[in-house]
C-alpha cells in the first residue's frame, strides 16, 4: 500500500508536443548539503551562490541552525558563519531531516564528534531506511546510541569530543557512508581513512580540500583510500553550486521522448562520479551533447543539449551503478520507449532509497503496459517503441518515482497520473514550472 503524506497532490501528464528552450536547473543537492555542513564546521564566512532551496536542503540548514550555526539568506546568497570544528552545541529539540537520507547520514558524522545529545528523526519514508551502515563505523569511533540495538529513526545520538580515528572499508558503495566517516574523522585525533572498492561521488573529499582540510586519495589494492587528518582548521570559502545533473536528467529524458524537442540545460555538473546516466544515454543512441565544458569551483560543468530521437535497449553494467544511482528510475522510463530490452545490473542499493525503487518502478511500468521485471539486483525493461500509459502510479513518497512517471506520461499514449507530486519539492521544486516553460503541460488531480 502506498504511504502518502497527509496532503497528497495527484498530478497528471499527457502527450506533449515538442519541448523547446533554454533553462537552468537548481543547484546540485549533494554539493548543497556539503556546502552548508562544511560552512558550519569552518571558521569564518562561507557565502553560497546557487544553493538548492529544496526541502531536503532546508532540513539540513535547520538542523545546523539548531546546533548553533548561523545560516542566513542575504540578497539571494546563503551566508554561513561557522562555529569552527567542535563548536556546535546541543540542540533544544529533535533534528528533523524530513525525507533526506543524505542530510541525516552526513549529520550523524558531524554530531558524532561533538559532546552533545541529539534526536534524529524524519518522515515515514526516512524512518524505514537503514542507518546501521553509518552508525556501525561511527560507533567504532566512539558514538553512542541511546536506543541500543536500534538502527532506524528516530534515534538519540550521543557524541563525544574524543572520537577515535579508524580505517574503514565500505561494505556498500555509498558516498553517504564515506562522507559520514570522513566528517567524523575531521573531529577525531589523527588520520581517518575510508577505502571504497567502487568509486562513489567525491564531493566531500573535494570540498574538504577546498576548505583547507588535510585530505588525500590514493589507489590501494582493491580500490581507493580517502584519508582526512583530524583536528585541523576549515576556513570558510565562497561556493558556487553547479546545476544538479540528477534533476537535469528529467528534462533531458523529456526532450529525448517528445518528438521535435530541442532543449538546452545550462551549467550542469558533469563530475565523472555523477555522469553515468549521460554515458548510458549515448549508448542508447540518444541525441545528447555536453557543450561549453568548463570548471566551476574545481567541479566540471557543461551546458547539456538534448534533442528528440529514438533509443535502443542496452546492457548497463553493475560497475556503472554508483555514478548513476539516482537516475535508474528515469532510465527505466526511457527504456520503456526504446527498441529491445535494457538490462540494468547491480541495483541492490535501489531497494533502500526513498522507496524500494526496484519494486516501485516495476509495478508502475507494468501498470502502464510495459514489460518490466526485477530479478535479484537486475532490472530489465523491454521496450516496444511506444507505451500505453493510462495508469495511476503509487509513488511511495519518492520524488524521483513521481518525476519519472510524469515524464513517461509526456510520451505515453494515454495520460499518466502520479498519486502524489508533493514530494518533488524535496529535491526539485521547480520541476513542474521548468517543464511548463519548455512546453509540457500537467493537470492537477487524477485523470481517468
Ligand atoms: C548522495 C549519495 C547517494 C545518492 C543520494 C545522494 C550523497 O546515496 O543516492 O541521493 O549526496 O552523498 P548513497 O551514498 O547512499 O548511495
Amino acid at each position: 500500500m502506498s504511504q502518502l503524506p497527509s496532503n497528497p497532490k495527484p498530478l497528471s501528464s499527457r502527450q506533449a508536443g515538442a519541448l523547446r528552450g533554454t533553462v537552468c536547473v537548481p543547484g546540485d543537492k549533494s554539493i548543497s548539503h556539503r556546502a552548508l555542513i562544511l560552512g558550519a564546521l569552518a571558521e569564518g564566512r562561507t557565502e553560497i551562490a546557487g544553493l538548492l532551496e529544496s526541502e531536503d536542503i532546508l532540513c539540513t540548514a535547520r538542523a545546523l541552525q539548531a546546533l548553533g550555526a548561523d545560516i542566513q539568506k542575504q540578497s539571494g546568497h546563503w551566508i554561513v558563519t561557522g562555529a569552527g570544528l567542535g563548536g556546535l552545541i546541543e540542540p533544544a529539540s529533535p533534528l528533523d531531516f524530513g525525507n533526506s537520507g543524505t542530510g541525516a547520514r552526513l549529520m550523524m558524522g558531524v554530531v558524532a564528534g561533538h559532546p552533545l545529545r541529539a534526536v534524529f528523526t524524519g518522515d515515514e519514508s526516512l524512518k524505514k531506511r537503514p542507518m546501521g551502515r553509518v552508525l556501525d563505523p561511527l560507533r567504532q569511533m566512539g558514538l553512542q546510541i541511546a536506543e541500543e540495538g536500534q538502527s532506524k529513526l528516530p534515534l538519540t545520538l550521543i557524541g563525544t569530543s574524543s572520537l577515535v580515528p579508524m580505517e574503514y572499508r565500505l561494505p556498500v558503495p555509498s558516498a553517504q557512508v564515506k562522507s559520514a566517516v570522513l566528517l567524523a574523522g575531521l573531529l577525531a585525533q589523527g588520520r581517518t581513512s575510508v577505502i571504497e572498492s567502487e568509486k562513489t561521488r567525491d564531493h566531500t573529499e573535494k570540498m574538504l580540500a577546498y576548505f583547507g582540510a588535510g585530505v588525500c586519495s590514493e589507489a590501494v589494492e582493491g580500490g581507493t583510500r580517502i584519508s582526512v587528518e583530524g583536528r585541523g582548521t576549515l576556513h570558510g570559502k565562497p561556493v558556487t553550486v553547479p546545476g544538479d545533473p540528477s534533476s537535469a536528467a528529467f528534462l533531458a529524458a523529456a526532450a529525448i521522448l517528445c518528438p521535435g524537442s530541442d532543449v538546452l540545460v545550462r551549467n550542469v555538473l558533469i563530475n565523472p562520479t555523477r555522469a553515468g546516466f549521460y554515458q548510458t544515454l549515448r549508448e542508447m543512441g540518444a541525441n545528447i551533447a555536453f557543450e561549453n565544458e568548463r570548471e566551476l569551483n574545481g567541479e566540471p560543468v557543461a551546458d547539456l543539449r538534448a534533442r528528440a530521437g529514438s533509443l535502443k535497449g542496452v546492457h548497463v553494467p553493475a560497475a556503472r551503478a554508483p555514478s548513476m544511482i539516482d537516475e535508474y528510475p528515469i532510465l527505466a522510463a526511457l527504456a520503456a520507449f526504446a527498441r529491445g530490452p535494457t538490462f540494468m545490473d547491480g541495483l541492490a542499493e535501489l531497494r533502500v532509497k526513498e522507496s524500494d525503487r526496484l519494486a516501485v518502478m516495476v509495478a508502475g511500468l507494468k501498470a502502464c503496459g510495459v514489460n518490466a521485471e526485477a530479478s535479484g539486483d537486475t532490472l530489465s525493461v523491454t521496450g516496444a517503441g511506444s507505451v500505453p500509459g493510462g495508469a495511476v502510479i503509487a509513488t511511495h513518497m519518492d520524488h524521483r518515482i513521481a518525476m519519472s512517471f510524469l515524464v513517461l506520461g509526456l510520451a505515453a499514449e494515454a495520460p499518466v497520473t502520479v498519486d502524489d507530486a508533493s514530494m518533488i519539492a524535496t529535491s526539485f521544486p521547480e520541476f513542474q514550472g521548468l517543464m511548463e516553460t519548455l512546453g509540457a503541460s500537467f493537470e492537477d488531480g487524477a485523470r481517468g
